[in-house]
């Protein structure tokens, strides 16, 4: 079993830096299309051995060094009652948003088990396939992210409505965030004693909160998360995109790993964090189309302000684009590791 990526979660000295990719599951790769085509992306999510079968494809095919449990952070909306489709082009829509104190109130928090089964059904199908292969990371959507969709019904510019309940109703948002954040612990519980190695919370939308907002509104239930989840043992990953107007505030998280979009400057925010905090990021998703010569050198310059930190797990600073070339993953996959061995 290939443990680079759980040691540096914990800060432990590693023969090579490791690169895992955020959706590094997915459209980029002829091979995911090829098991797509046959059913809807839900159905595919719903389907543990297909599910797996995905989740193993970059393991198999880029040599990354974890592997991420292939789902979709918006699952849990659909647990709570909500309803969930991904429409091609338009991408998810939740047809009923939750506006109201009264449409709150018909969500529940949801049995893991129960509602959301076939994921803990992937993670245990998959701990068995990757035996002797790479850790597992499961992963949620965090709150103020998750609030974005129930709240907007689907992928917003803005924001518009989530901030203005924020804005004009705080005692609903609360609510809406304190249900929120009981579903995702008992789900990130769930997945933590399906097998799941690590866990990583996405906050895709956290840059789009002014500081103090992203403070009173966002962190404290990041925080009750990572707090809950410190029992399991296994490392937490905090991933706010767009913090580099965050870091004194991210840092607070409680996590033992924080991701990094590629505005950050790596230095900067090992200055900040401190020694107990280890890094995962930051390369610019579309600096793959580069040729290879000047992304090398982009990945150098990445593993070398990586250096000072507790530890560095090499990522993309967000999601892969579909339009990205296997060829190039597989690229950066083995540049990382290249030019991090024994260093
Ligand atoms: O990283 C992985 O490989 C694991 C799988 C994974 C998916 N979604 C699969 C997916 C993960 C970790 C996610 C997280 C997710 N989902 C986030 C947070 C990470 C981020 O990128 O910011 C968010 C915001 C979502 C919500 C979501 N899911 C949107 C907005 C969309 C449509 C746009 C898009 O990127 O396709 C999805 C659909 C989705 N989730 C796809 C995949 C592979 C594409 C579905 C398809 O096959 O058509």
């Amino acid at each position: 079993m290939n443990t680079t990526f759980l040691k540096a979660c914990r800060g432990e000295k590693t023969d090579h830096t490791p690169i895992w990719i955020m959706r590094q599951a997915g459209r980029y790769l002829p091979d995911y299309h090829k098991v797509r085509s046959q059913m809807t992306f839900l159905e595919l999510c719903k389907n543990p051995e297909k599910a797996a079968e995905v989740t193993l494809q970059p393991v198999d095919i880029l040599g990354v060094d974890a592997a991420i449990l292939f789902s979709d952070i918006l699952v849990t909306l659909e647990a709570m009652g909500m309803d969930l489709d991904f429409k091609e082009k338009q991408g998810p829509v939740l047809a009923h948003p939750i506006r109201s104190q009264a449409e709150l109130d018909q969500l529940i928090i949801p049995d893991p088990i129960e509602k959301l089964g076939y994921v803990m059904d992937t993670i245990s199908l998959l701990r068995t396939e990757l035996a002797d292969k790479v850790p597992l990371i499961g992963f949620c959507g965090a709150p103020f992210t998750l609030s974005t969709y129930m709240i907007e019904g689907g992928s917003s510019k803005n924001f518009f409505n989530t901030k203005k309940m924020m804005y004009t109703d705080p005692g609903l948002y609360h609510n809406l965030m304190a249900k929120l954040t009981a579903s995702t612990i008992s789900y990130l519980q769930a997945q933590a004693e399906a097998g799941a190695q690590a866990l990583q919370v996405f906050d895709s939308w956290a840059g789009s909160l002014a500081p103090n907002d992203f403070a009173e509104f966002a962190l404290p239930y990041v925080q009750e998360i990572i707090a809950a989840l410190k029992p399991a043992g296994i490392p937490l990953i905090y991933f706010a995109n767009n913090c580099a107007g965050l870091l004194d505030l991210t840092k607070t998280s409680g996590a033992d790993v924080l991701g990094l979009d590629w505005r950050v400057d790596i230095p900067t925010a090992i200055e900040n964090f401190g020694p107990d905090i280890a890094i995962q990021g930051n390369l610019d998703p579309i600096s793959l189309l580069l040729p290879e010569d000047k992304l090398e050198k982009r990945i150098a310059s990445i593993l070398e302000r990586g250096r000072g930190a507790k530890g560095h797990i090499f990522n993309l600073g967000h999601g892969i684009v579909p339009e990205t070339p296997p060829e190039k993953a597989k690229f950066v996959v083995e540049t990382v590791h290249r030019l991090s061995k024994g260093k």
